[in-house]
Order: C-alpha cells, then structure tokens, then sequence
C-alpha cells in the first residue's frame, strides 16, 4: 500500500498496530541467563522450535548470533539484532543484546531503541556489577523495567533479601506479579499474584519443551503444598505491605519494578514473563524528538539507526543498519530521507535479523526493528524520515576507559587505513580521539571494554585490508572538558586532552590520583564526570 496518503483509516490502522507492540531486550550480568531465557521465549512463541535443548552455550551458538569468527571461538555473541513474534495477539520485538560485558556500549545504545527492559538477576548472585550498571543506564532513559529472579531451581538467596537489596540498592519497589512457591534449589511453581492461583511445573525433558504448568486454586494449592505455599503468600505479602499493590503507572515511571521468578533452563516462569509483557509493557507510543516535541505514531514515517553491522555475512560483506521505527509505517522499497545529509536513502534491500535467520521485511510498524543491508552511508544515531522531517536525539556515547593508539603497519595503506577507522567509528565499534600533537596518522582509539579493540583489529584486517598496530596508553578514566585544556593540559604527566569525533573534548587521566592532583593544581578547568552515560 502506498504512504502517499495517510488516510483516517491507514492511520488508525498504524495506531493499533503500535499499541500490540512490545519492544523490549532482557539484560544482565553475563551468566545470569540472558540467552536461555531468550530461547525460552522464543519457545514459547513458536519461533525456533526446540530452544537449546541444551541452553548450553555450545549448542547456543547454533541459534543465536555467529557472525564473527571471534564470536564463535569465544562462545560470546557480539552482535545485536532483533527477533520478532507474536504472543496473544501481541507482537513482541525482543532486542538482542551482547553478553559480554566489553561490548556493554553496544548493550546501552540498545536501550535507546526498546521501550521496557527485562533485568535477569541470577537467584544465588543477587544484583552484580553489570547489572547495577545497566540498572542505572535504565534510569537514565526513564525506562520501566521488569525484573525477573532466574535460576531458582537452583541453591540461592533468599526472596526476601532479593527483594531487599533491590528496594536498596535500585531505589525501584519491588511488585510481585509471581512469587515462588519452594525456596531457591526447590523451585514448585509461583503464586501467580494476578490471578491468585497456583502455577505448578513440572521438569519437562530437561527443558527442551514448554513446562507443563497445573493451575490449583489457593485451597488446593495449600493442600498440594502445604507449608511452601504459605510461606509464599505470607512472604509475598510481606513485600507488598512494605512496598506498593501493583501500580503499572509507577512502572511506566520507572519508580516500581514488577518481580518475577524464573527457571529460564527448565522454561518455568517464561510464559508468566510473556503475560507481564502483553499486558503490562509499554507500547511503542510517540517518541520525542531532539526538541523534546513527540512524533505522533501515526504520522509519516520515521526512525533512527541504533545499531550498523557489517561483515554479517561473510559472503557478501554485507552492511546492515538497524532501524527502530518511530513513527508510521515502513514500506520495503520507499525512498525516505537522511536527516544528517538531506540525502534519499532506497530500502530495497529490508530485513529482519537475528541471528543467522534473515527474512525480508516487507512492512514494519513504530516499535519494529529494520534492517537495511548495504547501508554503509548510515551511522549510529541518525534519523530517517518520509515526508515529514525530524531529528531524534542522539545516542549518547559512554565512558570510555581503555585507550589505544593506532598506526597503519603499512605506511603505503594509509588511505585504507584512515577510512576503516572513520566507518568503525561510525559504527559504534570505537570512539575516535585526535589531537595535532598526535597527529593524523596515529589516532586515539577510546572503548568501554578492551575486547572492542580486538573488533576493531579483526575489520581492519579482513574487511579495510589495512592492518594496523595498537598502542596500548596507560589512561584509564576520561572527563569532559573543554578547548582551553588541551594547551593547559600540554605538558602536564598523567594527563592528556583529545577531541572525539563528535566535538567533545576528553581529558585523559591515568588514574584518580592523577585527576585529583589536577583537579587541585588547575581549579579553573572543567573536568565533568562522563559516567555510564553523559
Ligand atoms: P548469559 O546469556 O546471561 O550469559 O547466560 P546463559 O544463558 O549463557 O546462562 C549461563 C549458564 O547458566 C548456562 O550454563 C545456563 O545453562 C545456565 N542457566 C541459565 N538459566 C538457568 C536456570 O534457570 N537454571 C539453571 N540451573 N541454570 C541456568 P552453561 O553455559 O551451560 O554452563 P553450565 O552451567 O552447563 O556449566
């Protein structure tokens, strides 16, 4: 159907097409279960048939991402796509993140393009350092997020202590939808809190199919259980008494989290995560603009890049920028337009992708995920639009904290060499540092985690033919400051002033001691704290 005219119709159409999207990404510490739990879900909607049999990490990467050697020899999966399906008339657009905690950056400019989250929390392990990070990362972006206590059929905390360090340390109150009925290591199912019922599981196969679940009502469920499930209702009311009764506008506020009891590799508590969602998960609703003002959905066209990966598919030294849509309806084949450039931009080539799966898209509504292969033109963050023009706000880049200097080992490969590193930087794969005293030919390479240096060697190796030689330099913490450090800075040890790409200027310390005796000695910069997210 052509966009050219947006009828009442075409637009209520897009309305309620956006309302039965819930876009979202599960996030965690890495080993708290992410992948699992990312199979069972797609189990539970049909999508990939028998998840993991394994939720092993070997079999894993059968099913989940394996487009770089590096991925596969490492069993991580670096690349983030999305995987669609629908649930009760829902249609759920999981967005996949890297495990590995090196590649977090690439994990937060996620984030900017879903619309909930789903903390995973490893039952024994309580909230740990990525999580509280991604945590914080989620406040930032006012995003509601739903936790869920995995791991439960094994040995862990107690429910009550998790609740606990969540109210401490997330400032979020803790809602239960579920609770679990058994203590961690003798997981029997959940008190389902909506419907007051008991869900009963049982081990199906070693969780290669859905969980067989028995619905008991309290009567029978006490009797079934005895004290387990007293114990359940008794803490579960615990927690509400202190806390909030399920208020879904302090979860859209980002105030309250619902909570959830999962054994993602025996499939238990996956379809109660899936009913949160549906019926609780923010749709894709009207995103604002750089200015503040919301695009209505249904208006023309719109999105923005989250996320350009190449080298995909090896055969092909494909490009695929991923497009979060915003607003109207995406059309395979429709010219729409850069914001950035002004220039038109053809979608002939549109995909969904997760994974090795690729299907060609043909239409996509606000809160769906579009891939657009051979895009090399379109960076991280950029807009596109039909018709009518906007801008969305930029994704922001990270602290980095590694820093390495880059040189072309051929001298004659300059060329190559300078136009591999401007299109990773485009990529979001590194940060791009410079300064004259440095020049040109050995620029600053900034990243969150070290692995992304190995990223960046590998590309220019294989995909720019142009390989280089990395420096390693000893800073390990950047402020933003401004022009005036860089002479200020010049000659000062520990320290250095760079400009990144996007205009900022980073000053780098070796360490906290170097900061703060700069601090000190010149009260006049401005040395302003970049933390997870600036
Ligand atoms: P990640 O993506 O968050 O890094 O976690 P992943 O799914 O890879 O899970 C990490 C390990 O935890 C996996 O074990 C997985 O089987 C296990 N796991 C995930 N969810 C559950 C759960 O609900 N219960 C239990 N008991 N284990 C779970 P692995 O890689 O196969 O290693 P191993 O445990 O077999 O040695």
């Amino acid at each position: 159907m052509s966009q050219d005219v947006l009828t009442p119709a075409r637009i209520s159409e897009i309305h309620k097409e956006a309302g039965r999207r819930r876009t979202f990404a599960v996030i965690s510490h890495p080993d708290a279960g992410k992948s699992t739990l990312t199979e069972a879900l797609a189990l539970h909607a049909k999508v990939i048939g028998t998840a993991g049999a394994s939720s092993g990490k070997a079999n894993r990467r059968e099913t989940v991402s394996d487009w770089m050697q590096m991925e596969k020899d490492r069993g991580i999966s670096i690349s983030s796509a999305a995987l669609q399906f629908s649930y009760r008339d829902t249609v759920i657009n999981l967005l996949d993140t890297p495990g590995h905690a090196d590649f977090s950056e690439d994990t937060y400019r996620v984030l900017a393009a879903v619309d909930c989250a789903v903390m995973l929390v490893d039952a024994a392990k309580g909230l740990e350092t990525q999580t509280m990070k991604l945590f914080e990362v989620c406040k930032q972006r006012n995003l509601p997020i739903i936790t869920v206590i995995n791991k439960w059929d094994r040995p862990g905390l107690d429910a009550l202590a998790l609740m606990d360090e969540i109210t401490e340390r997330t400032g979020l109150q803790p809602m239960p939808l579920t609770w679990a009925v058994g203590i961690s290591g003798d997981f029997r199912g959940v008190w389902d809190l909506r419907n007051d019922r008991f869900a009963r599981f049982q081990r199906n196969n070693a969780g290669a199919q859905i969980a067989i679940t028995d619905y008991f009502t309290p009567e029978e469920a006490a009797e079934d259980q005895g004290s387990n499930w007293s114990d359940a209702v008794d803490e579960a009311g615990l927690v509400i008494e202190s806390n909030l009764e399920f208020d879904v506008d302090a979860f859209h506020a980002g105030q309250a989290t619902p909570i959830l009891f999962s054994s993602a590799a025996l499939n238990f508590g996956v379809k109660e995560l899936l009913d949160a969602l549906v019926d609780f998960a923010p749709p894709a609703s009207p995103r604002p603009d750089v200015d503040g003002n919301p695009r209505p959905v249904g208006s023309p066209f719109s999105g923005f890049v989250f996320k350009v990966q190449a080298g995909m598919n090896k055969a092909h030294r494909d490009h695929v920028a991923f497009i979060r849509v915003c607003s109207g309806v995406f059309e395979r084949g429709m010219v729409v337009t850069q914001t950035r450039t002004g220039k038109s931009f053809a979608t002939k080539y549109a995909q969904q992708v997760f994974g090795r799966e690729r299907e060609v898209i043909d239409e996509a509504y606000p809160g769906d995920v579009v891939g657009l292969v051979n895009a090399s033109s379109l960076r991280v963050g950029d807009s596109l639009f039909l018709e009518e023009a906007v801008e969305y706000p930029a994704i922001p880049l990270f602290a980095p904290e590694h820093f390495q200097v880059a040189r072309s080992k051929d001298p004659s490969k300059f060329k190559q060499f300078r136009r591999g590193i401007e299109q990773l930087e485009h990529e979001g794969v590194i940060q791009l540092l410079r300064s004259d005293l440095r020049g040109d030919q050995a620029p600053v390479l900034a990243a969150v985690g070290p692995m992304q240096f190995e990223v960046v060697e590998d590309r220019m190796a294989h995909d720019f033919s142009a390989p280089m030689r990395l420096e390693r330099l000893p800073y390990s913490l950047a402020r933003i400051t401004t022009a005036d450090a860089m002479p200020a800075l010049a000659n000062v040890p520990g320290a250095e002033v760079l400009l990144r790409s996007d205009g900022e200027y980073l000053a780098l310390f070796n360490d906290v001691w170097a900061l703060r005796r700069i601090e000190k000695n010149h009260p006049d910069l401005t040395l302003v704290p970049i933390g997870t997210h600036n």
